[in-house]
């Protein structure tokens, strides 16, 4: 046996980050949660270099990510200090101020989407407003200051209606459904100056998502139309295709998002949320641009995921190509639960069933919260949705067999 003798001192280029290779651009992502994370993963792959500005040093991306300052989304120097450092600036989620894009942009950095695009994202009452003039169906809706106002739709509209808070909002957070004028008294006195976007409650059928990127150059590609199951506004399920959906419907929706990306000169992954009605129509609930919950069965289930989509986008490469790999997909989230420990799951989850794709995001699990995904493919949707949910049970805690 040789023993090597342990160097004296780290040199220093060990420690710091080295750059990528030659040619080879940065991305850099603001927001260190789950999405940042599996964008590492498609970074890897490509060999593209990923730096994740995140909130704290144990964010779910900054574990994975080595360069990953931390800092504020809303501070200029932070946000100015680590854009210096990227080829192209894009993001986990959509809480940059749009004044701080505008400034990033004038002093060069290359931003996508860029700050006209993403505020339809950010603020639900301009996308509200877009989409109107841009003659897209959506739900009826009024921005709303006051109980007068508020009497007014419901007088158009009736009861119960939905009120949302225009910014901020995420998992069913900034969304109420008011059944009397009163429930609305003390969201109408917080709301400020731009006040609440009042919306008609649609009796959907169900939920879709047409999930589509578009490059800089104008290439769009889109995955097949999904439905996605919400219970208390968090995002449960999704199935890949949406099962039944009428073709000339699935076209409509694809349609739509299509238009949504070109029109508003969105870059990188957009989302489109969906209601599919009783009578066969596609009303637009929101839109997201980054990666989104209802294309994380993407990873598993189609050529080409839209974590490295987005990563094609954004840095205007040709885009790969969307079609499903299965003829189902399952995704069903990992919600926080009794259990601390997930990683316990892992060995009777692996042994019952070892076509499931178990993806967990390193946070610490709080109840409700998102901490994971898992995703079934095959030919029996019933046979992969069943699986997925047990799995997906399993692992929060909810049965334990
Ligand atoms: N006008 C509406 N009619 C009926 N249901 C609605 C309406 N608006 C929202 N919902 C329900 O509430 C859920 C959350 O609403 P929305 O997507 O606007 O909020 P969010 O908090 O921004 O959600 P996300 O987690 O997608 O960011 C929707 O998925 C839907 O189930
Ligand atoms: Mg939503």
């Amino acid at each position: 046996v040789r023993i090597v003798p342990a160097p004296r001192s780290v040199p220093e280029a060990v420690s710091r980050p080295l750059g990528p290779p030659a040619g080879f651009p940065v991305v850099g992502m603001v927001g260190g949660g789950q999405l940042a994370r599996m964008t590492q993963g498609a970074a890897i792959e490509l060999g593209v270099r990923l730096r994740v500005l995140a909130e704290s040093s144990d964010a779910s991306a900054a574990q994975v990510v080595p360069d990953a300052p931390v800092g504020d989304h809303r501070d200029g120097a932070a946000v100015g200090a680590f854009a210096a450092g990227c080829d192209v600036v894009t993001f986990d989620h959509e809480h940059v101020p749009t004044a701080l894009l505008r400034s990033l942009e004038a002093d060069g950095v290359v931003v996508r989407p860029g700050p006209g695009a993403l505020v339809h994202a950010q603020d639900k009452s301009v996308m509200r407003e877009r989409l109107a003039r841009l003659g897209v169906a959506q739900p009826r809706w009024r921005v709303v200051r006051d109980t007068g106002d508020l009497g007014a739709f419901a007088g158009a509209v009736g009861l119960p209606l939905v009120l949302k808070t225009p910014r901020g909002g995420y998992d069913g957070k900034g969304v109420l459904v008011v059944r009397d004028l009163a429930d609305a008294g003390e969201w109408l006195a917080r709301a400020g100056g731009s006040g609440l976007l009042a919306e008609e409650l649609v009796p959907f059928r169900r939920e879709l998502a047409a999930l589509v990127a578009r490059s800089p150059s104008g290439q769009a590609a889109a995955w097949p139309v999904v439905e996605t199951v919400q219970v208390d506004g968090i995002c449960r399920e999704v199935l890949a295709p949406a099962p039944g959906l009428d073709a000339a419907l699935a076209v409509a929706a694809t349609d739509v998002a299509l238009t949504v990306a070109g029109d508003l000169g969105v870059v990188g992954v957009l989302a489109v949320e969906m209601f599919e009605t009783r009578d066969g129509r596609v009303l637009v609930n929101e839109l997201a641009m980054r990666p989104h919950n209802s294309g994380h069965w993407t990873m598993d289930g189609s050529v080409t995921s839209q974590f490295e989509q987005h990563l094609r986008a954004v840095l205007d490469l040709p885009l790969g190509d969307p079609r499903a790999r299965a003829r189902w997909s399952v995704m069903v989230n990992v919600l926080g639960g009794e259990h601390e420990d997930l990683y316990r799951a892992y060995l009777h989850v692996m042994a019952r069933d070892p076509g499931v794709k178990v993806h967990l995001y390193g946070k610490e699990v709080r109840p409700g919260r998102k901490v994971g995904h898992v995703t079934v493919t095959g030919d029996d949707l019933d046979d992969c949705r069943a699986r997925a949910r047990h799995a997906a049970d399993f692992i929060t805690g909810t049965i334990d067999e």
